[in-house]
């Protein structure tokens, strides 16, 4: 067998494709018992299942409320809503879509701020060079899982009497100075979606520990209705239907392990990786624990040998997928352009244009990923000739 890459005529390091993400979800004979009870009692929604899964999830971030919806976006939207924020947002630009989506939908402006190259974070000091009188709160990411920097950013919020909000879609998992993140901050959403962790199907929390907010954010996702059908605000149909609790409560059972087996994976790539010239990684602070929703290096071309298109190129021949989170970033993408002053924001661009993100799923087989650094290796001791043969 001949040891060339793929892209130059050997056999791909896989037969058949990886893919980014699998999630993890139970067999059907876990759940057919507490589905038949769900479909027998015609509660479909509203029932004792979001009931139970929303105290167990109150009890893991040890937050006062973790009231369930739709989505992490409809959850967004609607604590915009809850807090009332008007006028101007500070937000990072690295970050999926969904975080700037729901403050426009909610009638506020983005405010683009530059993240730290070495956390992919929202960079506190230049959040606060961002604020001004017109600035209603700043939402802060854990981007890919790395929680953000929460002290300083409670700092920033509290000196300038301003919410401080988090995008916490790939928080579960996720450990903040010994405490999962969910907590701090006025509140925390979370995405449920396939590829994350803790899995309802689709679906979001939005935890926090203000009273009024959660009973507001349970009103807003009941259409705004209180109960006695005079709206209070203009709200949304974001329930979580108990067909989709059960599945979350059932993954609650595997979130641990899947943070354990996605840090073991990290870890794999961080030791083999290393070795070669131009990988950057993710820095993750010391006391905190990154959920490893993802797990993105950067390529530096002039080191590394070629450009991290080339690779991403080079691995698609060897049956890898990868993503190129997050280009372009939200402030490039045509329907923010509007929102975007111009200027450069220069550690976003750097890593949007340098980014690769690997495979990583909750039970991963180390064969893997292994495999996956045995391919870049590969790719990079033959750089030279890939890139001559590439056409760029
Ligand atoms: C940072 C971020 N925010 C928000 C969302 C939206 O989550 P959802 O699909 O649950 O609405 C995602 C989706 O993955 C995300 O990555």
């Amino acid at each position: 067998m001949t040891s060339l890459p793929a892209s130059l005529g050997g056999r791909p390091s896989f037969a058949k494709k990886i893919q980014m993400v699998k999630p993890v979800l139970p067999d059907f004979s876990e759940l057919s018992e507490d589905i038949n009870r769900i479909l027998r009692s015609g509660m479909v929604t509203k029932g004792e299942y979001l009931e139970r899964f929303e105290s167990i999830i109150a009890d893991h971030l040890k937050v006062k409320h973790a009231v369930a919806v739709s989505s992490c976006t409809s959850g967004l939207m609607l604590t915009y809503r809850g807090l009332n924020l008007s006028g101007d947002v500070v937000v990072p630009s690295f970050t999926f879509m969904a975080t700037i989506s729901a403050l426009v939908w909610s009638g506020l402006n983005p405010i683009f701020a530059d993240v730290d190259p070495n956390t992919t974070n929202l960079d506190p000091e230049i959040a606060e060079a961002m604020i001004t009188p017109n600035t209603s709160a700043i939402v802060a990411v854990h981007n890919f899982g790395n929680p953000a920097s929460i002290d300083a950013l409670i700092d920033v919020a509290n000196r300038h009497g301003i919410y401080l909000i988090f995008d916490a879609a790939h928080g579960f998992g996720s450990v903040y100075q010994g405490e999962p993140v969910g907590g701090q901050g006025d509140a925390q959403v979370f995405s449920l979606s396939p590829t994350k962790l803790l899995i309802t199907g689709e679906g979001g929390i939005v935890a926090t520990n203000n009273d009024d907010l959660a009973r507001k954010i349970r009103c807003g996702r009941e259409y705004g209705n209180n109960g006695s059908y005079d709206s209070e605000f203009a709200g949304l149909n974001a329930r979580m239907p108990e067909i989709n609790a059960l599945i979350g409560i059932n993954s609650f059972q595997k979130l641990e392990n899947a943070a354990i087996t996605r840090n073991g994976t990290a870890n794999i790539y961080h030791q083999a990786l290393a070795n070669l010239p131009g990988i950057g990684f993710q820095k993750v602070a010391p006391g905190n624990r990154n959920s490893y929703k993802d797990f993105s290096i950067t390529i530096d071309p002039d080191l590394f040998g070629m450009s991290r298109d080339i690779l991403a190129q080079a691995l698609h021949a060897e049956n890898i997928d990868t993503r190129k989170y997050y280009d372009p970033p939200v402030h490039l993408q045509s329907a923010y352009l509007q929102y975007y002053s111009g200027s450069p924001i220069q550690n976003t661009e750097w890593l949007a244009s340098h980014s690769i993100s690997l495979p990583i799923w909750s039970n991963m087989n180390p064969d893997i990923s292994s495999g996956i650094c045995e391919a870049i290796e590969r790719i990079h001791k033959y750089s030279e000739t890939i890139v001559r043969t590439s056409g760029h």
